[in-house]
C-alpha cells in the first residue's frame, strides 16, 4: 500500500473486512431481512482498483452508510430505505441514453460494466441537511459512459432520471416531489474526473438503499445531486428540470455546490455533523466545494456562486 494513500489509510485499514462481514452476518441472522440484496451470501467482491482518492479520510462504517439514508421513493424516514428498498428489482437493469448523442439506446448494465474499470473512490458526502459521511464508493467515471454514447457538439447539459416503479417503491404514492426523481449537471461537470457512476461500496455491489444498481456521485455538490438507481441519461442543450429545484428554487439551486458561505434560507451551511459520532458528535466546519476546491473551482471561474447556488 505504500505511497498509495498520503496517510496509507484505506477503508480496509479502518474497518477490517472480516469485522464488517461478521457484523453483517449477525444482522442477517437477527432477521434484518430488509437488508435484502446486501445480506445475501452471494455478495461478491468487486475487486475495484485502489486509487489515491480519499487520502486521510476515515470512511464511515458499512452500517452507517447503509442504515441512515435518503431515498424518498421508499419513504422519508432515514431508516425507510434500509427497511423497504429491497423491494426494488435491480437485475436486469439498463440505462436509456438519449438526446444529443450519436449512439442512443438502452445500455445494459452488464454491457457497460464489461467496458469500464471499476475503481475505489473514497469521497466525502455532504447532505444539504447538514450531516455528512465518508463513503468508499466503487464506480467508474461518468465521462466513460458518455463517451460510449458519443456526445454531440451541441450538448450542454446532462439530465438523469431515477426508476419510477409504484409497485416496488412504497414512497412514490406520496407527492413529496414531482416523481420521477430527476437531476442534472452541466456537461463540463459531468465530464469532470471526480464525477462517477457508482455500482458498489466497500468493494461490494451497491446496496439497494444506496441506489442500486447504479447511481451518480458528485462529491463537491450537496448529496441530493447524486441521484440513485438511474434509468435514463439525456444529453440536452437546455438546463434540465431537476426535482428539488422544481420543488423550491430558492432553497435548492441547480448548481448546489457545497458552499459554507451560502446559507440555506432556513439554516446555516457553515457546519456539519459526521454521521456515526453519536449524540455528542462535534460539528465540523463545512469546506468550500466539500473539500474539492482545488479540483473543481476552475469550473466556476467568474461565476457568482451565491446567485448561482
Ligand atoms: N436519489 C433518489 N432517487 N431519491 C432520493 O431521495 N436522495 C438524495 C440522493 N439521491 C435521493 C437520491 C439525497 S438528499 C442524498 S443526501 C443522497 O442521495 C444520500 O445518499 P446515501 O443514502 O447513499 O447516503
Amino acid at each position: 500500500m505504500a505511497g498509495r494513500y498520503k496517510s496509507d489509510l484505506g477503508w480496509s485499514d479502518v474497518t477490517p473486512k472480516a469485522d464488517w462481514l461478521n457484523r453483517r452476518a449477525l444482522m442477517a441472522g437477527a432477521g434484518a431481512l430488509a437488508l435484502g440484496a446486501i445480506a445475501g451470501p452471494a455478495a461478491a467482491s468487486l475487486g475495484a482498483k485502489k486509487t489515491d482518492w480519499g487520502a486521510g479520510l476515515e470512511p464511515n462504517t458499512f452500517e452507517d452508510i447503509t442504515s441512515y439514508n435518503n431515498f424518498y421513493e421508499f419513504g422519508t424516514d432515514k431508516g425507510d430505505p434500509a427497511r423497504y428498498a429491497s423491494a426494488l428489482t435491480t437485475d436486469p437493469w439498463s440505462v436509456e441514453i438519449d438526446g444529443l448523442v450519436d449512439r442512443p439506446g438502452a445500455y445494459g448494465l452488464e454491457d457497460i460494466l464489461s467496458k469500464v474499470t471499476l475503481e475505489e473512490r473514497i469521497y466525502r458526502l455532504r447532505c444539504v441537511e447538514r450531516w455528512s459521511m465518508v463513503v468508499p464508493w466503487v464506480g467508474f467515471e461518468l465521462a466513460d459512459l458518455l463517451e460510449m454514447a458519443g456526445v454531440q457538439a451541441g450538448a450542454k447539459y446532462v439530465a438523469f432520471e431515477t426508476a419510477l416503479r409504484p409497485d416496488e417503491m412504497r414512497g412514490v404514492s406520496y407527492p413529496v416531489i414531482d416523481w420521477p426523481y430527476r437531476e442534472g449537471l452541466r456537461l463540463d461537470e459531468a465530464m469532470h474526473p471526480l464525477t462517477i457512476m457508482a455500482t458498489g461500496l466497500y468493494d461490494e455491489p451497491m446496496p439497494n438503499q444506496n441506489g442500486a444498481p447504479i447511481r451518480l456521485v458528485v462529491p463537491w455538490k450537496y448529496g441530493y445531486k447524486s441521484i440513485k438507481s438511474v434509468v435514463r441519461i439525456s444529453l440536452t442543450d437546455t438546463q434540465p428540470v431537476t426535482a428539488w429545484n422544481a420543488y423550491s428554487a430558492k432553497e435548492y439551486g441547480f448548481y448546489s455546490n457545497v458552499n459554507p458561505n451560502r446559507d440555506h434560507p432556513r439554516w446555516s451551511q457553515k457546519y456539519e455533523r459526521k454521521v456515526g459520532g453519536g449524540l455528542f458528535a462535534k460539528q465540523v466546519e463545512t469546506l468550500m466545494f466539500n473539500g474539492y476546491e482545488a479540483e473543481v473551482a476552475d469550473l466556476y471561474a467568474g461565476m457568482d456562486l451565491i446567485e448561482f447556488h
